[in-house]
């Protein structure tokens, strides 16, 4: 134990990490494109808790799923409830769009959230166990068009932050209806094939067959071998029209019928975006419809559609794009004299909407000056005492190594707007 005056240093916890500049840029590049493409779409922002009643999610992702079964941070408050911090956004939108009757506001139904999501999986590159996701949730359609929109909408934000190179996967894990058929079909099949399946499963299967086709474990052999799920006349047709109505939308895709995910409340169409370039957690994306969601949670019955990407895993694909931020003008005072003028300079820099940026001007002219090389400023303004007298500034633009010169401060910042435009 250290004794009291040691210096500890503390480092943050597995799993968690500082997003530093200039990477965290990326995340700010990203989340921009992302309310610009939201704009266009009719979506509007909902900030929901970060913690919230445990059952919440117990109840709407799932209690077998792997995220209320192993990763949730989950504890007791101070008043005794049970809590958790959200590991996903969607039954936070459900219970807000429930208690606030959002759906009697005669509003499109249309959400989006941007915030961090904790899950204590083990972590590895791409996997952390606070990560950042973007959202989106459209609650009351429950037409393909509502489909085709938002996977269009998903694909077109990609392209907006700059990411390539991803594929869209589909399947339709069809109605209640449908799964209840399917569900009789798969136990009697698992029944008889228990011996092979893993002991999470083999605890499990009775409860939620469904989930043994996406345990990492017994799902691939699963997805070859197990009887697969037939879809009713009704979901066959709205799978068809969301694949005709992307194809309008020019989204390419590929159905794959062993996409399961991972959470209990999906219906019909799933979802996911995929990258080779991430390794093994290649997923950008998750969503589909989860059509008895509301319902189920004690609102109305209120079909919906959603996704959500993963920021952290946007950002590694665009990693070479991260640049660091400078400022437009660096601001140097040559003289004590001129130190006040210089930081009212500043400000009247930043007023007119040019970014600007000082070190010290209690150091000495050559540490300022090199502080402005290395802040990659386009323009260093310097203010000695001549300048004072003089009412002027001397100018130095720095990209280009060009010599001082001098400029009247009634022509200051048109010349500086000049030079950096
Ligand atoms: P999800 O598939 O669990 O779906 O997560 C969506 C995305 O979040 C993943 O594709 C991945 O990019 C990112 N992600 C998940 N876990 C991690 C992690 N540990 N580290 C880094 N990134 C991660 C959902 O969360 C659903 N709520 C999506 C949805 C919305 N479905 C309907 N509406």
């Amino acid at each position: 134990m250290p004794s009291a005056g040691d210096a500890v240093t503390i480092h943050t916890l597995r799993g968690f990490r500082d997003l530093l500049p200039p990477e965290s840029s990326l995340f700010t590049r990203i989340e921009a494109a992302a309310r610009d493409v939201f704009s266009l779409y009719g979506y509007q922002e909902l900030r929901i808790p970060t913690i919230e009643l445990k059952e919440l999610f117990v109840k709407s992702t799932g209690d077998t799923t792997d995220i209320v079964e192993k990763e949730m941070y989950a504890f007791t408050d101070g008043g005794g409830r049970e809590v958790a911090v959200r590991p996903e956004g969607t039954p936070g939108v459900v219970r807000a769009y429930i208690e606030n009757n959002l759906g009697q506001t005669g509003r499109n139904g249309k959400y989006f959230y941007i915030g961090n999501m904790f899950r204590a999986e083990r972590p590895q590159a791409g996997r952390y166990r606070e990560f950042t996701q973007i959202g989106a949730e459209h609650i009351g359609n429950a037409s393909p068009f509502a489909d085709a929109e938002t996977i269009t909408m998903l694909v077109r934000l990609l392209e907006k932050a700059g990411v390539g190179g991803c594929s869209v996967v589909l399947n339709s894990l069809g109605c209640a209806e449908c799964r209840k058929t399917y569900r009789e079909i798969l136990l009697e099949y698992l029944r008889l094939n228990i011996a092979g399946l893993c002991e999470p499963c083999k605890g499990r299967i009775e409860r939620n067959p469904l989930r043994a086709l996406d345990c990492k474990t017994d799902g691939p052999a699963l997805a070859e071998k197990a009887p697969k799920l037939f879809l009713c006349p009704a979901c066959a047709e709205h799978f068809a029209r969301t694949q005709e109505l992307l194809k309008i939308s020019k989204v390419e895709h590929q159905v794959n019928t062993s996409l399961v995910r991972g959470l209990d409340y999906y219906t019909s169409t799933v979802f996911e975006v995929r990258s080779s370039a991430l390794g093994s957690q290649d997923a950008v994306c998750g969503g589909g419809r989860y059509d008895d969601l509301v319902k189920s949670m004690g609102g109305p019955a209120s079909p919906a559609i959603g996704w959500a990407v993963g920021v952290d895993r946007l950002a590694m694909l665009l990693k070479d794009k991260a640049r660091m931020e400078s400022p437009s003008a660096f601001v140097i005072a040559a003289s004590d004299g001129a130190r006040t003028a210089a930081f009212g300079l500043l400000g009247e820099l930043r007023a007119a909407g040019i970014s600007a940026d000082f070190s010290n001007f209690e150091l000495s002219l050559k540490s300022q000056m090199r502080s402005a090389d290395r802040s990659g400023a386009a323009v260093a303004l310097i203010l000695g005492e001549d300048e004072i007298k003089n009412a002027t500034c001397a100018v130095k633009t720095l990209k280009e190594k060009a010599d001082q010169r001098t400029v009247p401060m009634t022509e200051l910042l048109t010349e500086v707007k000049r030079i950096i435009s």
